[in-house]
């Protein structure tokens, strides 16, 4: 008898696909290419998968009842990494669930490089053989090239053995595309100003495209794309957990961000008016996973003690051998590592904010999936990374989302009302990092959360007794009453379930203050870390430089209230937007560059927190909310 097979149908899209019985919902509907959220992986531990099951849903299991509320599970949502299809059914994503439309950050500071890129088109007028001048066809095009000043190019047999030819098809007068030292096209003498390369930052949780014209190094097109990976796990630890379970999970995720890419590749081209084949180079800049999946380097080792990389080299490769679909003789180059956990996209920012160049000391702090910090100067440069990001991205938080229509992204506290924003000014759907933290500082103003990160309302609030700003010391009896139980935890309602899209409160946990606590204690304690291994003090910085599209929407009031940066005034934090796909687009203009890559990714100290028996210590501190100031 042949495999039970059921209809399930996606909404709101409406994608639907035949499963077999026993599949969960989020294989399904990885399957059917419908990216959910499930930053956990499917373990079952995050409640990010959260699917919701209008008709006759199936009997929630012991993991939906213990993630999901009362309230929730009445409404027929279930965890879609949990619940097994076993019959046809309609399965509708809320769009907190769902991946993809986020704001994604584009742009970034980049300085200014001398234009002298990797890829040359260069036009040359070659005599036409003759008695006289027998040259072969190979050599007579490298005598063209050495003329216009390209000298000791190399000419490999592949475009040999089409070169009499297109040569004679093109009069002798082609436009020869030149990368590094190999001639790797002729194309036509008029097309010679089609010069165009790519610079691609791969992060976790988004990918980001920038088309440079090299003939002047202006951008020509930029487009952005969630990384569709994140339907196996919001985190690098997930995606390598589930490359080893599954026999084909490293192919799998590989596909799903070369499609991505492809799909950034076909936007940008769109947008320029220009065809793929005329982009002749990429530069990639990620973090070492994201690297290791993108070129099919086994990942196990990064996430296992004692840490160890299959390469932290950069690399050059054909963009055929990976599938991308630019110029198929183009090439690939990725840029060095630094240490299993700081990649290449902190080379890229430390080449795009001119750290290795400056005698002040600065820290460069880029708030990604992870949080990568980077100090000194131009003498000496420390690197650490710390486990922070998810948390900011809005996983692992009740009501967390990412940065996308509806999401609350700014919460103030005036007098004794919140003042709520959402993006798109849209009804809330839930918080992303921004909200949550500015929730987090407006609740420790208002004294609800202590500086334990205890949340007091109602008649508890009054018996907080450590040091809180407000003046009478008592918790306005308005925000007091917004504090609840709910489902066996305190929670503080920020948007009551008549004011939002789906129908349900957005509330701020206690479990989500504690969850701030830890992604912040890791970046305050990292940075304490840091200083203490240069032997530096807070007021020794002079600037603290803050990357990422997270960093680039944050407050910096709001982070330096929940102690997320080290006191300092507000006018030293400078905000660099996406400095690490800066970095990839200098890569890219400037072939020198790659040499000063190299040497940071060699000279860069990577300071290995976890090994630091003071750690633990540090962090601990480094949970406590900062007294707040008058
Ligand atoms: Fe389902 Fe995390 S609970 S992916």
């Amino acid at each position: 008898m042949g495999e039970r097979v059921h209809r399930v149908v996606f909404e709101p899209d409406g994608r639907t696909l035949f499963v077999p019985d026993g599949q969960t919902i989020l294989e399904a509907a990885q399957r059917a290419g419908v990216h959910l959220n499930a930053p956990c992986g499917g373990k079952g531990t995050c409640s990010g998968c959260r699917v919701i099951i209008p008709h006759d849903p199936p009997p929630p299991t012991e993991t939906c009842l213990r993630e999901l509320s009362g309230e929730e599970i009445r409404r027929h949502l279930r965890l879609a990494c949990q619940v097994r299809v076993r019959g046809d059914m309609r399965v509708v994503i809320p769009e907190e669930t769902r991946l993809g439309d986020q704001r994604i950050l584009t742009e970034g500071v980049a300085r200014a490089v001398p234009l002298a890129p990797n890829v040359r088109k260069v036009a040359v007028h070659l005599p036409s053989p003759s008695v006289q001048d027998q040259r072969a066809d190979g050599e007579r095009l490298l005598d063209g090239l050495a003329d216009e000043g390209l000298a000791d190019l190399r000419l490999d047999v592949k475009v040999i053995r089409e070169l009499p030819a297109r040569l004679r098809d093109l009069e002798f007068h082609p436009a020869a595309v030149v990368i590094g030292r190999d001639v790797v096209h002729l194309d036509r003498a008029t097309s010679a100003d089609a010069c165009y390369g790519i610079a691609f930052d791969v992060g976790t949780t988004t990918l980001v495209g920038y088309l440079v014209d090299l003939t002047t190094g202006r951008q020509a097109a930029v487009a952005s794309r969630a990384n569709p990976q994140a339907a196996y796990g919001d985190d690098v630890i997930a995606r390598i957990e589930f490359c080893g379970r599954q026999r084909d999970g490293a192919r799998t995720l590989h596909g799903l961000v070369v499609g991505a890419l492809n799909e950034i590749i076909a936007e940008v081209c769109r947008k320029a008016a220009i065809r793929p084949s005329v982009i002749y180079e990429a530069t990639v800049v990620g973090n070492t996973t994201m690297n290791h999946l993108l070129l099919r380097l086994p990942v196990e080792g990064i996430a296992r003690a004692p840490f160890v990389a299959a390469s932290a080299s950069a690399h050059e490769v054909p963009s055929k051998d990976l599938g991308l679909r630019m110029h198929p003789r183009g090439r690939v180059y990725t840029a060095p590592l630094i240490a299993s956990f700081v990649g290449a996209d902190t080379v890229g920012v430390i080449l795009a904010t001119g750290l290795h160049e400056d005698d002040r000391l600065r820290l460069a702090i880029d708030i990604g999936t992870n949080g990568e910090i980077v100090l000194g100067t131009r003498s000496r440069l420390l690197a650490c990374s710390t486990a922070a990001g998810p948390a900011f991205e809005g996983a692992r938080i009740r009501y967390g989302m990412r940065a996308a229509t509806g999401a609350i992204d700014r919460v103030d506290l005036e007098g004794e009302r919140l003042a709520l924003h959402t993006i798109d000014d849209a009804p809330p759907v839930g918080l992303c990092g921004t909200g949550l933290i500015d929730a987090v500082a407006a609740l420790l103003e208002a004294g609800i959360v202590s500086r334990s990160g205890l949340m007091r309302g109602g008649a508890g609030a009054a018996a907080v007794t450590e040091p809180r700003p407000s003046e009478s010391g008592a918790v306005a009896p308005a925000l007091a009453q917004r504090v609840v139980g709910a489902d066996g935890e305190t929670g503080f309602i920020l948007a009551g379930a008549d004011e939002t899209q789906t129908g349900h409160p957005v509330l701020l946990t206690q479990r989500d203050v504690r969850e701030v606590q830890l992604a912040k204690g890791a970046i305050a304690a990292g940075i304490v870390m840091m200083l203490e291994e240069f032997g530096a003090r807070v007021q020794d910085v002079q600037e603290v430089l803050l990357a990422g599209a997270f960093g680039n929407y944050l407050r910096p009031e709001r982070a330096l209230a929940i102690g997320l940066l080290p006191p300092l005034p507000t006018a030293r934090v400078r905000f660099v937007g996406n400095a690490a796909g800066a970095g990839a687009r200098m890569l890219l203009a400037s072939r020198g560059l790659r040499r000063v890559a190299d040497d940071l990714s060699r000279g860069v100290e990577h300071v290995e927190l976890s090994q630091r028996p003071e750690f633990q210590a540090r962090f601990a501190e480094a949970m406590f909310f900062p007294v707040p100031g008058p």
